[in-house]
């Protein structure tokens, strides 16, 4: 069953891929000289496929149309912060599409970058049918769980949240994974972290499976996992997606995602959604980021633990949680600002205290 619904998913995804394909033909003879990136995907003289091919890093990043900005941040800092070859690829919704002409519109346009359509209808039956939740479950969260899907044929991958900056990818792209690992993430217990997540969730520590899963359902408990054990932020992630396809990974996290409405997972904010299910899947089974690619709670407020240096020698930034970086409260919003290109069709905005 589950087999299917991937296959009907890339199919939808290939004729997606024509309708773009020929939404660009069209756009191409509307501006003609304008090259658009799916364009460069299929004409050989625009792309040197063969030897690139090798050293191209593949970013798969999301994008939603109320927080577009996020985007155009990460992008434009991995951009502009690496000299590698930075090959993105962006799910989204239909409805974003003609807004992502932002990209094009800017510097940004000489970046490589392929757009995909994400069908939410691949998430039918799988999480909750109740409104309210789907509401919360914001679907392109679950992106994450079909990086093979969308980034086929190549080993090794990376996945970024929006909310980042990033410096030189390519350390990131180098960190080994173990053998027999699918992924790497970046443990919530090192010491800058953990202190961070204790204030972040005010009275409740989040930083092991059990601020995640409910350990006293029988379906957790058969797992015999230790309740203690960190958990991890899968905001970033390094995936070996030959691991990830030979251990069946997607479809795993997929059983965990269904079995989302037996309440088997500690709360319903949209995050803890994604996070649980890949908490069990790489259970004991992941390799370790290093705490300085994914410097996390950059909460605001008094007390604020990172210093302006600590924050300037982070690898990677990122904004988690509800405060972020366009909106009216937060840390380090400058540093923020500094990769942010202004939308042409003015259509987002990033708040701020003295935007009058
Ligand atoms: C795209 O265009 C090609 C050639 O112009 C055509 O054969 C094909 O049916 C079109 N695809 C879609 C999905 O419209
Ligand atoms: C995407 O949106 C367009 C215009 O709103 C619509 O015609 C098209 O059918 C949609 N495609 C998919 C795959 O949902
Ligand atoms: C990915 O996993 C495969 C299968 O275990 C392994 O052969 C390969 O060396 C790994 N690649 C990387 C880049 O870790
Ligand atoms: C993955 O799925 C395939 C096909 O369903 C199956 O043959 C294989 O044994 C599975 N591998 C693992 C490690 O579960």
């Amino acid at each position: 069953n589950g087999v299917l619904l991937v296959l009907l998913a890339v199919a939808i995804l290939i004729i997606v891929h024509r309708n773009l394909l020929n939404l660009s033909d069209f756009l191409d003879r509307e501006n003609p000289g304008q090259i658009l990136p799916f364009e460069a995907e299929l004409s050989p003289g625009v792309r040197q496929k063969t030897e690139r091919k090798r050293d191209e890093i593949p970013v798969l990043i999301t994008a939603t149309e109320d927080r577009l900005g996020a985007v155009i941040v990460a992008m434009n800092s991995v951009s502009r912060n690496s000299k590698a070859n930075v090959a993105f690829t962006i799910v989204t919704l239909n409805d974003t599409v003609d807004h992502l002409a932002w990209i094009s519109k800017t510097t940004l346009k000489n970046v490589k970058y392929k757009i995909v359509i994400f069908q939410p209808e691949l998430l039918n039956g799988k999480i909750s049918k109740d409104p309210k939740m789907l509401e919360a479950t914001k679907p392109l969260t679950f992106a994450r769980f079909y990086l093979p899907m969308y980034i086929p044929e190549v080993e090794k991958a990376i996945y970024l949240d929006d909310d980042v900056v990033v410096q030189d990818i390519q350390e990131l792209y180098e960190i080994n994974l173990k053998p027999g690992h699918a992924a790497a993430f970046s443990d919530d217990c090192d010491s800058a972290s953990a202190k961070g997540i204790v204030r972040a969730a005010g009275n409740q520590l989040q930083n092991n499976y059990m601020g995640f899963l409910d350990f006293k359902k029988e379906a957790i408990k058969k797992l015999g996992m230790k309740a203690n054990t960190c958990s991890f932020n899968p905001g970033v992630i390094v995936a070996n997606l030959t691991e990830w396809k030979n251990q069946n990974v997607t479809q795993q996290l997929e059983k965990w995602m269904e079995r989302n409405s037996e309440d088997l997972y500690s709360n319903t904010l949209a995050e803890s959604i994604t996070t649980p299910p890949l908490l069990i899947v790489f259970y004991k089974r992941h390799s370790p980021i290093n705490p300085m690619w994914h410097v996390r709670h950059l909460i605001t407020g008094a007390g604020n633990r990172y210093s302006p240096q600590y924050v300037r020698t982070a690898k990677l930034l990122h904004w988690n949680g509800h405060y972020k970086p366009w909106g009216r409260t937060t840390s380090f919003s400058d540093v923020w600002d500094q990769w942010f290109i202004p939308d042409p069709t003015g259509k987002f905005h990033p708040v701020r205290k003295h935007a009058d």
